[in-house]
């Protein structure tokens, strides 16, 4: 187990929905400061151990900035994201394609990028909040579905880029979850507050793919045992399929 006692965290989309959750309960488990990373510094609460730093991270000014005022952070979670309920083929659209992709996909990777040096070492690590729609398309919102496979993958390749360091890539696929998000949506939907710990119990005890909420369960059992270890060491899989490969054809 990684505790989070004494430990810096950085959660981005800090002031509502999970994020707003997962800085509760990072500041529960004892975190010693919680970067909560916003688009309105100015109007987050006043708390204790808690540092509003201004974060839109389709702005790669500022998130040079905050890696500049900030560089040293334990554990980083990339959680904001934005919906985008459009189908490919209707009229227009492209603005919130382009911001899908940019706030969902490239943010992330732009956030990544510019914390590598800090949590490339043991006991650090990413937690990236994606979606069971990048596994499974979501009809609705299929670009969106699309960029957070794109991060799926992005957060793959980070955990191999990182694995010789010790530091902890964690990747989350939420199903519906009550926040803001999610108002249109009528169904069942998990909490914030219990997606946030699960979340946090993932990273912290080395799960490389959480679950969160009945509803990622229930397509996590629906892909099935093989893809879930696809997702979560796919060198070990690729090593296998080379192998099953060149046997095949005999070399
Ligand atoms: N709710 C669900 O059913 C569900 C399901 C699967 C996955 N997820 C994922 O969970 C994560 C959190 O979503 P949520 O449910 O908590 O949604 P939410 O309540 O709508 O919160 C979204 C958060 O992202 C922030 N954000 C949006 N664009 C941003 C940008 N350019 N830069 C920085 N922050 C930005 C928002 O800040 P502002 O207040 O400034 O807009 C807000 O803090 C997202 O990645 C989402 O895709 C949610």
């Amino acid at each position: 187990m990684t505790s989070l006692e004494g430990r810096r965290v950085l959660v981005t989309g800090a002031n509502r929905g999970i994020g707003g959750e997962l800085v509760r309960a990072a500041l529960a488990r004892g975190a010693s400061t919680v970067l909560a990373g916003t688009r309105d510094p100015d109007a987050f609460p006043p708390a204790d151990r808690v540092v509003p730093v201004r974060l839109d991270v389709s702005a790669a000014d500022q998130i040079s900035a905050a890696a500049a005022e900030h560089p040293d952070v334990d554990l980083i979670v990339s959680n904001a994201g934005v919906s985008c309920y459009r189908v490919v083929l209707g009229d227009g659209g492209e603005d919130e394609f382009a911001r899908a992709m940019d706030v969902n996909f490239l943010g992330p990777m732009r956030l990544v990028r510019a914390y590598a040096d800090s949590v490339r070492r043991p006991d650090a690590g990413v937690v990236f909040v994606l979606s069971v729609g990048a596994v499974a398309l979501s009809r609705s919102s299929p670009i969106y579905s699309a960029s957070k496979a794109a991060c799926l993958m992005m957060a793959l390749a980070v955990r191999e880029e990182l694995r010789e360091s010790g530091a902890h890539v964690t990747v989350v696929l939420p199903g519906f979850v009550d926040t803001e998000m999610s108002t249109a949506l009528r169904m069942h939907k998990a909490s914030a507050v219990g997606v946030a710990e699960r979340i946090l119990d993932g990273w912290s005890s080395g799960q490389r793919t959480v679950w969160p909420d009945r509803f990622a369960e229930v397509v996590r059992d629906a892909v099935g045992p093989a893809f879930e270890r696809l997702l979560d060491d796919p060198r070990a899989t690729m090593t296998g399929v080379q192998a099953a490969f060149l046997e095949s054809v005999g070399d």
